[in-house]
This record gives C-alpha cells, sequence and structure tokens, in this order.
C-alpha cells in the first residue's frame, strides 16, 4: 500500500561522489547540472525565474494561457497528467482547469520535495487521483503499477530538455515514447529557441548576479557533499551563448591560481581555468520538430509567442 506517495530509490551517495570527483578531475573540469539544485540552488532558480532578463518561464507561462482551449482541445480531458520535475506542481496544476486530467502523478527525484504541495493540490482538486513519485526520471523512466499505463500525458515543460545534450535529449525523448504504449498517449513539452545572442547572453548573466549566485553556490554544495574547501570568492560566473554549439554554457572560472582539495584529492586550477557547469541547449521549431520525429512522436500542434522566442509542442505517437 502507498500513502499516494511512492519513492523508488535514493540516490546513491557514493555514485554521486565519484562522479563529482571524476568530473572535477577531468581535463576539461565539469559538473552535472543536476547539482546545482540543493536547497539554496533551487530558491535561486526560482529567483531566476522571476528576472526580467530570464524570458523563458514567463513566455511559456503567456503562451499556455493564451492557447489554453486549444492545448486542451488538442490534448483530450481524462489524461493520466505525468509532471517530470514537478518540483512546487504550480505549472501542471495551472492547466488542471482546461485539461481536466483525471489522475496526477507529479515526479521528481525526493517525494518529501512533493508532499505538501500535493496535499494542498488534493483539497482543490478532490476529483483528481494524485500519486507523487520519487524518482531520478533522468535516468529511468519505470513507473509505477499505480500510475495509469494508458492515456497518458508526459508534461515536460520549462525547457527542461535543453539542459542535456541533443544525443541525451533524443534517447530520454525516445524513453518517454517508450512510456506511451497507445494512441491516446502523448507529449507537452516547452522548448526554448535560438534567438538574439545579446537576449541570450543576458538571460543567462543577469544584471543583479542572481545566475551568478546560482552557479556559483554549487561550489558550496561540492564543499558539503564532497568535504571540498572551495572558496566561493576565488571564482566567478561565466554564462554565455556558443552559437557554434546552439548552446548556453555556464563556467566557473578562477580568478587566479588556486588548489582545491576534497577528502581525497585535489586539483589545481591555474588562473581563468573553467569548471563546466551546465549547457541550456536552443532548438530551430525545424530541428525539435526533427528531434520529437526521430524519437518516434508525431508532432500533434506546436504554440509559439509573437517574438517566437519559446515553443510548446503537443506530440502523440505515430
Ligand atoms: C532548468 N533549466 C531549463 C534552466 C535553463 O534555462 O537552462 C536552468 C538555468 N540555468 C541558468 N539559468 C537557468
Amino acid at each position: 500500500m502507498h500513502d499516494g506517495f511512492i519513492q523508488l530509490h535514493a540516490p546513491n551517495s557514493d555514485l554521486i561522489q565519484d562522479e563529482l570527483r571524476a568530473g572535477l578531475l577531468a581535463p576539461q573540469a565539469h559538473s552535472s547540472p543536476k547539482y546545482l539544485y540543493d536547497a539554496l540552488g533551487s530558491k535561486l532558480f526560482e529567483a531566476i525565474c522571476a528576472l526580467p532578463e530570464y524570458y523563458p518561464t514567463r513566455t511559456e507561462a503567456a503562451i499556455f494561457t493564451a492557447f489554453a482551449d486549444e492545448i486542451a482541445s488538442s490534448i483530450g480531458p481524462g489524461k493520466a497528467l505525468i509532471d517530470l520535475g514537478a518540483g512546487n506542481c504550480a505549472k501542471a496544476a495551472n492547466l488542471f482547469a482546461s485539461l481536466q486530467p483525471s489522475q496526477y502523478v507529479p515526479v521528481d527525484i525526493s517525494v518529501d520535495f512533493l508532499r505538501d504541495t500535493v496535499a494542498s493540490l488534493r483539497q482543490r482538486f478532490p476529483q483528481i487521483e494524485m500519486l507523487g513519485v520519487g524518482m531520478d526520471f533522468s535516468e529511468s523512466l519505470d513507473l509505477p503499477h499505480a500510475v495509469r499505463s494508458h492515456e497518458r500525458l508526459f508534461f515536460y515543460p520549462g525547457s527542461s530538455i535543453g539542459n542535456y545534450t541533443p544525443e541525451q535529449a533524443l534517447a530520454y525523448l525516445r524513453r518517454i515514447r517508450a512510456a506511451c504504449s497507445d494512441e491516446a498517449s502523448g507529449l507537452l513539452i516547452g522548448v526554448d529557441l535560438v534567438k538574439d545572442s545579446a537576449l541570450l547572453d543576458a538571460a543567462y548573466d543577469d544584471a543583479l548576479g542572481v545566475t551568478a549566485a546560482f552557479n556559483l553556490n554549487l561550489l558550496r554544495h561540492l564543499n558539503t557533499v564532497l568535504g571540498a574547501d572551495f572558496n566561493v570568492r576565488d571564482w566567478q560566473h561565466r554564462g554565455f551563448f556558443n552559437a557554434q554549439e546552439s548552446r548556453i554554457e555556464m563556467h566557473l572560472e578562477a580568478r587566479h591560481a588556486v588548489t582545491v582539495t576534497w577528502r581525497d584529492g585535489e586539483r589545481r586550477f591555474a588562473a581563468g581555468e573553467r569548471i563546466h557547469t551546465e549547457n541550456s541547449y536552443k532548438y530551430t521549431q525545424q530541428g525539435f520538430a526533427s528531434l520529437l520525429e526521430r524519437a518516434g512522436f508525431e508532432l500533434r500542434h506546436r504554440w509559439t509567442d509573437p517574438h517566437q522566442w519559446f515553443l510548446v509542442c503537443h506530440a502523440g505517437t505515430a
């Protein structure tokens, strides 16, 4: 029996430490963007979403509002709405009235993040069955049996797909496609589009320095997880659009030569040397449509904003 929440597996801290150490010791030091989201990192990301420079959140929200009826009629009522990376569940909850799902399944790395939000959503929407699932969906999409297997709508907003390389994104979309077993299942996804590089640069290097704090906070997280001695003041944020790769890159750059040690290792960084902390790929409408197709989806409808900065796609099973 479950109480409406299922935690599938707890993250393995040995594996996490191995991955982080290997990243720090690689010729080009790097760290997976998922480690940006400790408790403070998640709060800083929420603050980023409120910045005037960070257009994706409000542009996507405006698309969902402007096209609520069209989106609902493309999808149809009564789906099992599976919210990948649900966080505070707010984006999905805004769609409940128009989409009328019969089951809501917020998925996040830990069910503890979901409990309070789901409890209040249950009060507001008693007609929707709710089941919180704690799992790392970037690795597997083996959902518990209590999640309905037919008429599923996977919901992946916010352009988080852009934080995967295109190859990883394809593999991930294929896993979602494999979890859509019938013709009535599909995917509703938000994707950030290529645009003027000055707008992109500003969105990832804002005037208040919130994105810088979000990036630099990774060092504190590494200190906690690895017992490392990063001094945040030795490092600076770099966030810029790499047009050739069609991606934003975030790095942490050493302000001067510095040696960082952790429990069983160390690395010397030269002045100007960087740790690559995140990519955020930007797609063309055509490019994303072909990625969906290669993953086995059929694009049903797409919606964008007047500037064509952001794209929302509804894809069905081919
Ligand atoms: C979560 N993800 C879609 C954000 C992005 O835009 O790639 C993360 C982020 N990094 C810096 N600002 C926002």
